[in-house]
């Protein structure tokens, strides 16, 4: 019986995955632990079954209609999904697997490890350990803000979010905001109240975004949102650079209009060294770890290639984590 064929289009896959998909499919791997270049893409996926992609893949119309009509299976080593084009995947019949759920706790550790860094200021301080500037304890210097008693606002209160908001409830916020299409029943659990956007920025000390990237959410914080933020509010992005005008929270957090950002996603990606943002005290960059757990990214390439093998060697049905279309 002939295999099904899937391209993996990274060489570093966790080998839970690798190996799975190995056992039933013939495996066409990018071997390079980089980004697949378009034009490779575009070509490696010819006459493909199956595709285990990352969130660095921008799988479109083009890179569809490059794989032929035989593509059935589409699956994202990822919980966010706006490097596919969905539209251009449902009007083809191809099935998509992502990874929600997996990533939630390892995601809000991190964003509770990047709001400490910025709020208690441990990147600066560590490095003025190094630069000799260690003169004594002292009684103000490096002194940032405490999580306990503030205002907490979470942007889009979903699996992630709400996790965080878990989290801090340990580290005695007084009040969690959050937005969201619809209350959530999960936030009675940590006294959490829906509010407007604007009320949201207006009030919180922390301003934690963890939305999807959507058209509605592209650009949304821009100039206009900083500015209604407190001034010794902190930003923390753990979504997508995207939902970010980055030239405006650049100045918003060179001019005072903020008192700092802690940021795991940007753009681009990788973000460039001369970015002026590195240069900056009061913004904490992490290179887009915020899933990076061992056990959660072996998983995430597990269900993946459970994904694929559901549709290519069983049935559609059987998918651990289809993406509605
Ligand atoms: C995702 O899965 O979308 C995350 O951004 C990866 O950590």
């Amino acid at each position: 019986m002939n295999r099904p064929k899937v391209l993996i289009t990274r060489s570093d896959i966790p080998t839970v995955g690798l190996n799975l998909l190995k056992e039933q499919c013939d495996v066409i791997i990018w071997e390079k632990p980089e980004p697949i270049p378009r034009s490779a893409l575009l070509s490696k996926i010819q006459n493909v079954d199956g595709v285990y992609c990352l969130l660095t893949d921008k799988i479109d119309a083009e890179v569809l209609d490059a794989a032929g009509p035989q593509l059935k299976v589409v699956a994202s080593m990822s919980v966010g999904v706006d490097h596919l084009d969905l539209q251009a995947l449902k009007k083809r019949n191809i099935k998509v697997g992502y990874t929600p759920g997996i990533l939630t706790d390892a995601t809000a550790e991190l964003t509770v490890a990047l709001l400490l860094a910025t709020s208690r200021r441990l990147i600066e301080a560590n490095r003025a350990i190094y630069k000799g500037e260690w003169k004594a304890w002292s009684p103000t210097w490096m002194c940032g803000p405490g999580l306990s008693g503030s205002t907490v606002g979470i942007v889009g209160l979903g699996r992630i979010g709400t996790q965080v908001a878990k989290c801090l409830k340990g580290f005695n916020v007084n009040k969690i905001l959050y937005t969201s299409r619809n209350v959530k029943q999960e936030a009675s659990e940590f006294g959490g109240e829906k509010v407007e956007l604007d009320l949201l920025l207006q009030t919180s000390d922390f301003v934690i975004v963890t939305t999807a990237l959507t058209t509605e959410t592209r650009q949304m914080f821009n100039q206009s949102a900083f500015t209604k933020m407190k001034k010794s509010a902190i930003f923390i992005n753990v979504s997508r650079g995207e939902v970010v005008d980055q030239p405006a929270l650049l100045e918003a957090l060179k001019n005072g209009t903020i008192q700092a950002a802690g940021l795991d996603v940007m753009t681009p990606e990788p973000i460039p060294l001369n970015s002026e943002l590195l240069k900056l005290n009061n913004c904490v960059i992490l290179p887009h770890i915020g899933s990076a757990a061992i056990e959660t990214r072996e998983e995430m390439s597990r269900i993946t290639a459970k994904n694929i093998i559901a549709v290519l060697i069983g049935k559609p049905a059987e998918m651990p984590t289809p993406l509605q279309l």
